[in-house]
């Protein structure tokens, strides 16, 4: 005993940095060597090759569709993305100032409460549950856009794949060729990514059996934060911010001098680059130029030499995706919710693979206070 407090055994792992905190098929982020594998593949054998949806198939049954399993998916979830009038009506209460990913994670808890499977909790009722989360989250996230804007809501085009009729219905107008491949591309770069803050969280609520909308809503108030998925949304505006190529040096110094980060670069696990920023990085040069700000892309770059040169850090997959989801007309304040709607699958496999193998996630403290301290009644207290 010291201080009145058991000597325990334990080591504290600060930020449970390298502690190992489930067994999971689904991805694996091999930090060394910078690769991103799912279920076995390896992000830059299957980027730009596989659609959304084959991913999805992927990591909820550990292999690739074949043509005929990969319709049927894609028609299922099609027919899934409409909403609840209530949960429509939510959407038009909510403060025109609220944050999306607010709005997002509220709408979510609420679509738990209208399942037709609320309540129901075996394999059969979760995969139901999983493929309308997977296709009510794009249609939340296009509708809360359109009435900020005051616009006619859009139902989604049963022909479409999730990508293009997230653009659809966000828009009004089927996306461009280019376009269709970036969203694809951005929905199958972000659907998964080993232990990250979010999916632990999602699997920690699984774990003690509350419901697969539960568990969701809880990763989304994680992915929400900047050291998260929030990141994205912060690059951009520092982008903007910065607004001339001329400024970068400056700006970055300022940074790093004060000790600040640099949103969009560092990471828990890669020791280099994030293989996804490979990706982003080509398809933001492209976008820019196309659409005419050349200069927002040359800033990026800019940024990204710099920080390499000083910190020795890398972009992260938020880095080059905010200019990516600029150009394609998406607003800042919703590039999280657009990163939500594609690890919406990767949450829901995981919570899946917690209910298939389940044991309540319940780690243990390292108590600092003392120990033993004489009760003072209120009276008595100064
Ligand atoms: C992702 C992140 C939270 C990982 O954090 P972590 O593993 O806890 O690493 P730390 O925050 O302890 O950083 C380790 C060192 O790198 C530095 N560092 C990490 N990320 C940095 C960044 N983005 N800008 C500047 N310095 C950074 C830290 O200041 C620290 O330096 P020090 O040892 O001299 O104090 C962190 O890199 C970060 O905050 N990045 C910016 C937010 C972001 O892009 N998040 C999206 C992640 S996908």
């Amino acid at each position: 005993m010291a201080n009145g407090k058991p000597a325990e055994d334990k080591t504290f792992v600060r930020g449970l940095e390298g502690v190992v905190a489930a067994e999971t098929n689904i991805s694996w982020v091999d930090g060394i060597h910078g690769k991103l594998y799912y279920w076995g593949y390896d992000i830059h054998d299957i980027a730009e090759k596989v659609t959304f949806e084959e991913v999805i198939y992927l990591l909820w049954n550990g292999r690739f569709p074949n043509r005929t399993e990969w319709e049927t998916l894609r028609r299922e979830l099609a027919s899934e993305m409409r909403l609840p009038s209530q949960v429509v009506d939510l959407l038009k209460l909510m403060p025109p100032n609220a944050h999306p990913m607010q709005v997002l994670q509220t709408a979510v808890a609420m679509l738990g409460v209208f399942d037709p499977d609320s309540g129901i909790s075996g394999p059969e009722a979760n995969l139901r549950k999983a493929k309308r989360l997977v296709a009510q989250v794009p249609t939340i996230i296009a509708d809360l856009h359109r009435i900020r804007k005051g616009l006619p809501l859009i139902s989604a085009d049963p022909q479409l794949g999730i990508s293009d009729n997230f653009l659809y219905m966000l828009r009004g107008a089927p996306p461009e060729e280019i376009e269709h491949t970036v969203m694809d591309l951005i929905m199958v770069l972000h659907t998964d990514h080993g232990l990250n803050a979010s999916t632990f969280a999602g699997r920690v609520i699984a774990s003690t059996l509350s419901d697969m909308h539960a568990a969701l809503a809880g990763a989304i108030g994680a992915l929400k934060g900047p050291l998260h998925g929030g990141a994205n949304q912060k690059v951009m505006e520092m982008i903007l911010q910065i607004g001339k190529v001329d400024m970068v040096q400056d700006y970055i110094a300022g940074m790093l001098d004060n000790r600040r980060k640099i949103m969009g670069f560092g990471h828990r696990v890669y020791r280099t680059e994030d293989p996804r920023a490979r990706h982003l990085r080509k398809y933001s040069e492209m976008l820019c130029e196309m659409r005419g700000f050349r200069e927002l892309y040359d800033i990026s770059h800019k940024v990204e030499t710099l920080v390499r040169e000083q910190k020795g850090i890398y972009p992260n997959v938020d880095f080059y995706s905010a200019t990516v989801q600029h150009a394609m007309g998406i607003p800042a304040d919703f590039f999280t919710a657009v990163f939500a709607a594609s690890r919406t699958a990767g949450w829901v496999a995981h919570i899946m693979e917690q209910y298939a193998d389940n044991r309540l996630i319940r780690p243990t403290s390292k108590y600092t206070a003392e120990l033993g301290i004489p009760f003072t009644p209120m009276d008595k207290r100064s």
